[in-house]
C-alpha cells in the first residue's frame, strides 16, 4: 500500500501558488489522463497513461514511465527512484517530491507549469460564447426542458405503472414508458409481467414488500413458514434480502453460503428452543445426517433420528426383507432350478428424468419368485388370492366359500369358521406373514390386520441428493447393502461417507467444493 498526500498547486493572479491537498492510498498510483488514473491530468497533452508510481522488492518507492519519457534534472529518464526533493517533468506539469517519509509516506506536489497559451483552445470568435448570445431566451427555454423531461420521465411513466387497465398493446410494446425508469432488464422468470411495475412495486417511491411477492409464490417453504421463526427470526428479513430483480443475466437468488451462515454461525441467536448445531462450512463444522425415517402418508409423519445415534438407527417399515438374501445368483424359490442373477437395478429403477427411484411394487418386484406366498392352499384349485388390500383378500375368499356353501347347503355360520380358519393360516407361517406383520383383527372379526406399509423414500428431505450426479460410482460404495441381513438395518451413508469426496468452500485437492446451496435449497417443503 501506498499513502500519499497530493498537494495540486494552482496559482492567484499575483503568481502566489494555492496547494489544494488530498490523500491517495493505493497499491500504485497511476498518473495520467485517462480517467482510471489515480492521479488525473486533465492537459490533453498529457498522455492517458504516463507513469506509475510502485513499491519494488526492496520495499522503495520507483516510478515507471510506461514509454512516456520522464524529465528529470535535464535528463530523460525510462524510469527512476524517487527521493526527496526530486523535480520530475511529465508532459506540461511539474512533479515534486517534497518528503519521503519512511517508507510509506510520500507527500507529492503537481503542477501544470506550462499551459495551454490563451485563445488555443478552438476559441474561434464567430461562434456564440453563451446562451445570451445566440438571443434564445433562458427562461423560457428552462420552462420548455422542464416541463418535456416531466412529462416524458414522470408523467407518461406514472401513468403507465399506475394505471392497471391499459391495453396490453401498450404494455407489451418494445418500448414503453416505464422502460425510461427501467434499473434494469427483469428476471426471465419475471418477464411475462416484468412491465407491469405495480405487480411488485405496490406503491411509488416504497420498497417491494415480501406480500407483493407473497401475492404470487403462495408457499414460500419450511424456513418462511414455521410460525414461531416467523416470530423470531423473519419479521425483518425480506425476500429482496436475497433475491435481487433487474438484474437480467445475474441468477435472482443469492448464491453460496452467506444467506445461510448469517443465521446458522448463530442458531440460538435465532431461535433460542433450536437444538441444531451451529454451522459455518460443510468442511468444518457441518454435524452428522439426521435420518427421516417414514412413519405415515403425511410428510410430517417422520421420526428423525441423528445417523450417530446408532441404536435408533432401525427401520420399522412394516415390511420383511433382507437385501443379503436378494442380490447376486438367487434361486426361485418354487422352482429352485431357476437361477436369477438380481442386480440393484431389478428392484431400483431410476425415475425417468428423475434422481430417486421408483418405489417398490410386490407386483414388479417381488411376486414373480413369492407368488407361491399367495396361493390359496385350503383350496384343490390352487387359486391365487389378490395383494394389495385386506377387503378385496376378504370378498375374494367370501365369494370362494359362499359358493361352497350354495353349492353343498352349507349354512351362513360355516362360511364364516370357514374364513376365519383361512385368514389364521394366512397369518401365520405362510402368506401374507411371509413379508408381512400381520395382528389379529382388533374387533374380532374375520379381516387381516395388516401393519402399514412405509417404505422410506425420502431419507433426507431437507437435501438434495442427485443420484444423477453419481452414477459413475458404485451403488456399494456408499450403500453397505450386503451387510445388511435383516430388514431393519439401513444402508444409508453417513457424512464421512460425503466428506470423502465432497469438502466446504476451501478448495482441496481431489474433492468438489461444495457450498450450502449445492445441498440444500432454502424453500423446502414444510
Ligand atoms: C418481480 C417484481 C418486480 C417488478 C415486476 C418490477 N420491479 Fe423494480 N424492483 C424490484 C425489486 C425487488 C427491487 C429492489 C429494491 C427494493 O428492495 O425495493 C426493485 C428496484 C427497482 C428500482 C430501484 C429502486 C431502489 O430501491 O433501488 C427501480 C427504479 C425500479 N425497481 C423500477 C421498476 C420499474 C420501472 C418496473 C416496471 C417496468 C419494475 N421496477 C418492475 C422488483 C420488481
Ligand atoms: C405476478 C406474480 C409474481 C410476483 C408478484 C412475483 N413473482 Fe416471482 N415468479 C413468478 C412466476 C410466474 C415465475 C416463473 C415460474 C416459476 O419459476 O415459478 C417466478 C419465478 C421466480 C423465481 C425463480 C426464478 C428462476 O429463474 O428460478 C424467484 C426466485 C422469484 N420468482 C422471486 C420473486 C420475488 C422475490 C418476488 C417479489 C419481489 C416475486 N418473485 C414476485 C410470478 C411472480
Ligand atoms: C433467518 C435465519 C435463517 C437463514 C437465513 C437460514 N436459516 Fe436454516 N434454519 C433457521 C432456523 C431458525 C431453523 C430451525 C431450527 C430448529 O427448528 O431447530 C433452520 C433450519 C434449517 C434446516 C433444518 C430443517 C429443520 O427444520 O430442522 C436446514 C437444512 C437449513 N435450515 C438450511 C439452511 C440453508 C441451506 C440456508 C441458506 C440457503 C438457511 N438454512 C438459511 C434459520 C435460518
Ligand atoms: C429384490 C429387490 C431388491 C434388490 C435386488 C435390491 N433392493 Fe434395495 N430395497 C428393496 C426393498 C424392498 C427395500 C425396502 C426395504 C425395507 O423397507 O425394509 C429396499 C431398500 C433399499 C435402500 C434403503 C433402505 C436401506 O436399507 O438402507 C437402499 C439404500 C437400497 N435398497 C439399496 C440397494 C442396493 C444398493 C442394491 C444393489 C446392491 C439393492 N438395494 C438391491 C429391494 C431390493
Ligand atoms: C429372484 C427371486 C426373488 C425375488 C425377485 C424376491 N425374492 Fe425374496 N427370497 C428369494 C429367495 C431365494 C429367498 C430365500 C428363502 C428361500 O430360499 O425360500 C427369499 C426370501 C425372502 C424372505 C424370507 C426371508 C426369511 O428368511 O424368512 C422375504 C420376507 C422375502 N424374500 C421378501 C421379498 C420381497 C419383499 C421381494 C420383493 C421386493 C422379494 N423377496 C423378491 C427370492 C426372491
Ligand atoms: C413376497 C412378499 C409379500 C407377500 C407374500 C405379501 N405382500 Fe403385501 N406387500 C408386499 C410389498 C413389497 C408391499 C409394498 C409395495 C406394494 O404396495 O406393492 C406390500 C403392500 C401391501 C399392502 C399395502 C400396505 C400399505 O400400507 O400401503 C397390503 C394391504 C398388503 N400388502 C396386503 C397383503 C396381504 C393381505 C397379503 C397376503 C395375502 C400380502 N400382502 C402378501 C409384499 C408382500
Ligand atoms: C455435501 C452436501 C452438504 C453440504 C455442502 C451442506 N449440507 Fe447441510 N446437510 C446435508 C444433508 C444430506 C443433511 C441431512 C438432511 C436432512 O436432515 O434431511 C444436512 C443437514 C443440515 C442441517 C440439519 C441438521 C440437523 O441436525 O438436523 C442443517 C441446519 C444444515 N444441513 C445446514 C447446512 C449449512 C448452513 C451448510 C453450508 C455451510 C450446509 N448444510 C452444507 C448435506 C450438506
Ligand atoms: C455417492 C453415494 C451414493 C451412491 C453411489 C448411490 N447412492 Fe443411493 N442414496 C444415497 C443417499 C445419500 C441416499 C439418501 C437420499 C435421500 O433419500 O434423500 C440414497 C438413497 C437411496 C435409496 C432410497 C431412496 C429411494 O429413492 O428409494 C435407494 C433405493 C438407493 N439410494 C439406491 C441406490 C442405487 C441402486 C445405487 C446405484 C445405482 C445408488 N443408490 C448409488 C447415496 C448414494
Ligand atoms: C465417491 C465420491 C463422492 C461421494 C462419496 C459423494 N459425492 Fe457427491 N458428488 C461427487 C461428484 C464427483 C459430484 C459432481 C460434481 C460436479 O458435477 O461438479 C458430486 C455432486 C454432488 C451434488 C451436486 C452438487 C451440485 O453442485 O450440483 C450433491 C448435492 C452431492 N454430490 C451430495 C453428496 C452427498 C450428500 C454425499 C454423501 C451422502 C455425496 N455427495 C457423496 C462425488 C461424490
Ligand atoms: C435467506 C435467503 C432467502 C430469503 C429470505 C428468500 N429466499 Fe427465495 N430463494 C433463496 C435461494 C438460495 C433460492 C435458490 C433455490 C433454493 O434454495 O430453493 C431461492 C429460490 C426461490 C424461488 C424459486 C425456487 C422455488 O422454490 O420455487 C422462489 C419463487 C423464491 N425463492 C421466492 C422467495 C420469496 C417469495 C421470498 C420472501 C417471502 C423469498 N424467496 C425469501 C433464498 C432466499
Amino acid at each position: 500500500m501506498i499513502r500519499c498526500l497530493l498537494v495540486d498547486i494552482t496559482r492567484n493572479h499575483r503568481g502566489q501558488p494555492i496547494r489544494k491537498e488530498r490523500v491517495l492510498t493505493a497499491e500504485e498510483i497511476s498518473i495520467g489522463r485517462g480517467a482510471d488514473c489515480k492521479i488525473h491530468l486533465s492537459d490533453p497533452r498529457a498522455n492517458l497513461h504516463c507513469a506509475v508510481i510502485k513499491r519494488i522488492e526492496n520495499g522503495k518507492l520507483f516510478i515507471d514511465g510506461e514509454g512516456t519519457l520522464l524529465g528529470i534534472a535535464g535528463a530523460y529518464e525510462h524510469n527512476a527512484h524517487l527521493s526527496s526533493g526530486m523535480r520530475l517533468n511529465i508532459g506540461p506539469y511539474e512533479f515534486v517530491i517534497e518528503k519521503i517519509d519512511g517508507d510509506d509516506e510520500l507527500v507529492l506536489s503537481v503542477e501544470l507549469v506550462y499551459p495551454l497559451p490563451a485563445g488555443s483552445e478552438g476559441s474561434r470568435k464567430s461562434e456564440p460564447k453563451s446562451l445570451a448570445e445566440t438571443g434564445i431566451s433562458k427562461r423560457r427555454l428552462a420552462y420548455w426542458l422542464a416541463g418535456c423531461i416531466t412529462l416524458v420521465f414522470l408523467i407518461l411513466p406514472l401513468v403507465q405503472s399506475l394505471s392497471h387497465s391499459l391495453p396490453s398493446a401498450i404494455t407489451h410494446a418494445r418500448f414503453t414508458p416505464t422502460q425510461l425508469w427501467d434499473p434494469g432488464s427483469i428476471s426471465p422468470g419475471h418477464i411475462s409481467f416484468g412491465a407491469q411495475c405495480a405487480k411488485c412495486h405496490e406503491a411509488p417511491f416504497r420498497p417491494v414488500r415480501d406480500k407483493a411477492c407473497l401475492s404470487c409464490h403462495t408457499q414460500p417453504g419450511r424456513h418462511l413458514q414455521k410460525p414461531q421463526l416467523d416470530k423470531h427470526v423473519f419479521r425483518e428479513m425480506r425476500c429482496t434480502e436475497c433475491h435481487r430483480e433487474h438484474q437480467h443475466s445475474k441468477p435472482i437468488a443469492m448464491q453460496g453460503d452467506r444467506a445461510c451462515i448469517l443465521c446458522h454461525a448463530n442458531i440460538k441467536k435465532n431461535l433460542s428452543e433450536s437444538d441444531l448445531a451451529d454451522i459455518h462450512d460443510f468442511g468444518t463444522d457441518h454435524p452428522a445426517f439426521r435420518l427421516s425415517f417414514k412413519t405415515g402418508v403425511t410428510s410430517s409423519d417422520v421420526r428423525r433420528v441423528v445417523q450417530t445415534d446408532i441404536s435408533k438407527v432401525v427401520e420399522d417399515s412394516g415390511l420383511s426383507f433382507s437385501h443379503v438374501q436378494h442380490i447376486g445368483l438367487v434361486e426361485v424359490p418354487w422352482d429352485r432350478a431357476i437361477i436369477k442373477d438380481l442386480k440393484c437395478s431389478d428392484c431400483h429403477q431410476p425415475e425417468e428424468g428423475e434422481m430417486r427411484f421408483r418405489p417398490i411394487s410386490m407386483k414388479q418386484h417381488c411376486y414373480f419368485c413369492h407368488q407361491d406366498q399367495l396361493e390359496f392352499k385350503l383350496a384343490p384349485e390352487g387359486r391365487k388370492l389378490p395383494h394389495g388390500s385386506v377387503t378385496e383378500l376378504s370378498n375374494t375368499l367370501h365369494d370362494y366359500y359362499a359358493g361352497l356353501a350354495f353349492k353343498h347347503r352349507k349354512s351362513i355360520a360355516w362360511v364364516n369358521e370357514q374364513l376365519d380358519k383361512a385368514i389364521q393360516s394366512m397369518s401365520k407361517g405362510y402368506g401374507c406373514d411371509y413379508c408381512h406383520t400381520v395382528q389379529p383383527s382388533k374387533d374380532g372379526g374375520n379381516l387381516l390386520r395388516i401393519t402399514p406399509v412405509n417404505i422410506t423414500q425420502r431419507w433426507f428431505p431437507f437435501s438434495i441428493f442427485p443420484h444423477a450426479q453419481h452414477q459413475t460410482f458404485n451403488c456399494a460404495e456408499c450403500h453397505k447393502v450386503e451387510q445388511s441381513a435383516q430388514s431393519p438395518d439401513v444402508a444409508i451413508p453417513t457424512i464421512r461417507s460425503c466428506k470423502q469426496c465432497h469438502t466446504g468452500v476451501q478448495p482441496e485437492r481431489n474433492k468438489v467444493v461444495s457450498n450450502c446451496t449445492s445441498c440444500h435449497t432454502f424453500h423446502m417443503a414444510p
